[in-house]
Parts: structure tokens; sequence; C-alpha cells
């Protein structure tokens, strides 16, 4: 089958210009102005954005935490993406305390398979670095799975010590791999919870209280003189504190490989959600202030902070309100499906800085790159053609994902995908999901040159 997407404006990271995209069977063949090739179908794209099909390397489906699981699965969750212009998500698969790195992706893969409407990769979380895991890490990389995240945070259930941590750098300095750090002081935040709690205080806005950000820009600061001790890149995911943007442009500065994520979270919504039903908004790093917020939007268009992920964890209303202090609610909020058209209707980004960071950097830092994230002859036709004009109101009664509230509830916002095409599959047309769950492949990726 072959496609030609005619007049519309083609947007990389690289710049943008009127061309035309001609699409034969998975892959993209031409992209230039004016083809007159003959295809099965002619898509005009008058007036609208061609821009490569988002890529969203945070996102925790069907995970469990404590007693509940995430909300959505690798159905739901992954055709929520799909409505919103995302065609490829990398998943974190998490180890269980004592097994193997391989036992978790063999968990997370069967949960996949079947299930997922788009391309998918996965991460594993790494709960416990023993000589056997440093082992699987090499293992895995060649494999396809170059990625490995670390927590600072949470004591006796995933947090690493030092030396931990450090012998996983060691291991991704020479394996080609990434360290992926969940920069919090988790030691600093115990007692702190400690106290919140011994005083009586359980509100949700105690989140934000006893996770200040020097929490976060403390342990940033000690993953990146670890990684540079060790000589390995690292990716410092779901940055939301200013102080911790100073670090990693300081790292960046001196040319180190130090790599930020942030979240739409943290650049549209801020500490003052803790006021009035707060525990929805419970997430980690907590939500900060207009300052933060303003340091995060300066980052990325500095490439200061290089992506934009989610981190969709959604759990529902019930699932949120049934704790009694703010440090058992579970963590996470529902945002796979809102990432693009919340950047996009922003406007603070430049077109091209609104793709690099929504898929060119996420694909070339997770080893995607040029199969994915870009627009050119020999990447996959992973697709969005998106109306700038076209508005739409947020809505927890409307969205795809399978839970029951929105952050951004009631958010009116300009600019939507009108069709979606996933390795030249049509996936989303007329704003209606048109793929197949199941459809999505897994996605072995590159490792780092070392
Ligand atoms: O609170 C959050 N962010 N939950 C998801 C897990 C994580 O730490 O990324
Ligand atoms: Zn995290
Ligand atoms: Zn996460």
């Amino acid at each position: 089958m072959r496609i030609l997407i005619r007049n519309g404006v083609v947007v990389t990271a690289e710049g943008t210009g009127a061309a035309d995209v001609l699409v034969d069977g998975e892959t993209i063949v031409q992209v230039a102005p004016g083809i007159t090739a003959s295809a099965d179908r002619v898509v005009d794209a008058t007036a609208r954005l061609v821009i490569p099909g988002g890529v969203d390397v945070h996102t925790h489906l069907d995970m469990p935490y404590g007693d509940a699981v995430s909300a959505d699965d690798f159905a739901s969750g992954t055709i929520a993406a799909a409505m919103g212009g995302t065609t490829t998500i990398v998943d974190f698969a998490v180890q269980d305390r004592g097994g193997t790195l391989h036992a978790a992706v063999q968990t997370w893969k069967a949960k996949a398979s079947g299930k997922a409407a788009i391309d998918y990769g996965f991460h594993v979380i790494v709960s416990d670095v023993t000589p056997a895991v440093l082992r699987e890490m090499d293992e895995l990389v060649n494999e396809g799975i170059t990625t490995f995240k670390l927590f600072m945070a949470y004591p006796g259930r995933l947090m690493l010590d030092d030396a931990a941590i450090f012998r996983a750098l060691l291991a991704t300095a020479t394996n080609g791999g990434m360290v992926m750090m969940h920069a919090e002081n988790g030691s600093v935040i115990e007692v702190l919870q400690e106290r919140a709690l011994a005083a009586g205080h359980t509100e949700p806005m105690q989140h934000a209280l006893t996770r200040p950000p020097l929490v976060e820009a403390e342990a940033a600061h000690r993953a990146i003189a670890l990684a540079e001790m060790a000589g390995a890149p690292l990716y410092i995911v779901h940055v939301s504190a200013a102080e911790t943007v100073d670090e990693i442009a300081a790292a960046r500065a001196r040319g180190r490989p130090v790599f930020g994520e942030t979240c739409p979270q943290y650049l549209f919504l801020t500490d003052a959600a803790y006021q009035q039903d707060g525990a929805r908004f419970i997430m980690s790093p907590p939500l900060r202030d207009e300052r933060a917020q303003e340091r995060l939007w300066r980052g990325l268009l500095a490439d200061q902070l290089q992506t934009v992920g989610t981190d969709h964890c959604p759990f529902t209303l019930a699932e949120k309100h049934r704790h009694a202090a703010f440090n058992q609610v579970p963590g996470g909020a529902a945002t796979i499906e809102t990432r693009m058209a919340l950047l996009f209707d922003a406007g603070r980004l430049p077109l091209e800085r609104f793709v690099a960071v929504t898929a060119t950097e996420p694909a070339r830092l997770f080893g995607l790159y040029p199969k994915k994230g870009t627009i050119a002859p020999g990447s996959d036709a992973d697709l969005v053609i998106w109306d700038a004009e076209r508005a739409q109101t947020i809505s927890a009664a409307t969205h795809h994902m399978r839970v029951d509230h929105s952050p951004y509830e009631g958010r009116v916002l300009k600019g939507a995908p009108d069709m979606v095409l996933l390795r030249g599959q049509l996936i989303v047309e007329h704003g209606a999901f048109a793929g197949v769950a199941g459809a999505g492949r897994f996605l072995p990726r590159a490792r780092r040159p070392v």
C-alpha cells in the first residue's frame, strides 16, 4: 500500500517546510514538494502540519504499586497514546527484589503482547544490584533493552545506596547502556515524613513539603558526580525543580553526557493543586511553583533539558482517596494522551523544538533514531497530521485513558491530531481510534557506541 500525504507543512527537529510525504508499506520513501508518484491513497494535508509520531520514553502501564495497579494496561494506555499522537512508548519493567532482570522483561513482554496498539520498548527498573544483575545488564543491552532506571528514593523498597548506583553506572560505562535516575534523596524524605506524621500532618500538601526542591537537586548533583567518576552517561527522569535544571545545565556546560527529562505535570500544574482534592496530584517528585515552571521551560528551550516524557502512571480516584495519609497514596498522573497537545497549545517552543522534545530527542537518546522520531526516507512511517486550529476540551468523560479523572480537566487546547499512522497503517482517523490492539511491535533498541 502506497500513501501520498500532499500539501502539508512538514516539521522535523531540523526545519519546517511545505512538502509531500510518500509512504510505501511501513516506510517513508520520499519527502519533497510536489511528489507526482502514484499511490493507493492520497491524503490532503492542506493547512495542517505533518509531524513525526511522538515518542514517550516514560510510561508505567499495568504496573503494580503496593496493592494497587496502574489503571491503564497496554491496550487502553497505547490507544490513548495514539489518540494523542504518540506512536512509540518505552515502558518500565520492574525487577522484583531477588528476581532477575530477564524475568521482569518476560513479565512485561507478556503484558504488552497482543495488547499494544503502538510500538514499544522496555527499560528495566533495577531494585537489587548484585554481580548476577550486573551481568544481566550487559546481556540485556545486547538484546535491545539498553536503559536501566535506578532509584535514590523509597528506602526499603527501591532505593539503592551509592555503591550499588556506582556499580551500575560502571557497567553502563562499558556496555553501551544508560542509567535513568529517579533523583530524590530518600533518606531526607523519610525523616521529613516521620516528622510531619508525628506532628499529625497527613494532608496532601505535606507531600510537597516533605520533598523540597533540594531533595531532588542534591540527589541529581550526587548522581551526576557518580556518573562522572564512572565515566558513564546519565539521564535524569521527571525533573521538577529549578535547582535540578541548574545541576544538569552545569554538567552539560562541562561537556558531560548528562540529559534531563521533564513532564507535562511540572510544566502546567503547580503545588497549589495540593490545596483542593490534593491526593489526585500526588506524584514524585511533587508539583512545584511558577518559578520552577519557568526554569523548566527555559531549560527545554536552551537544550538543558532534552525530552518531555509523561511518567504516565494513573490511579483511579478510589485508589487515590482510600489512604489516610499523603505518604501512602500511590504516586502518578495520567498524561499519555495529552502530552503533545498540552505542549503544542502552550506555544512556548518553536515547532522544531516541540518535535525535538516530544519525538526526535527521545528517539535519539534511547536508540530508536532514525527509525523513529523523524520524517525522512527510510524511517518508519509513523506520522501525525496535526490540525493546529482544532480546539479540544480535556475531560475524563471523553479521554481514552482508563481513569476517572484528569489533572487538566476542562482545559481547552488548540491543536490535535487529525490522523495518525503507525508504520504506514492508519491508527487514528477523524478523531477516532482506527488501529488494532496488538498491532504494536516490540522494539529492540540500539546501544550507545562505546
Ligand atoms: O509518582 C510517580 N512518579 N510514580 C511513578 C513512578 C516513578 O517514580 O516514576
Ligand atoms: Zn521515578
Ligand atoms: Zn516514572
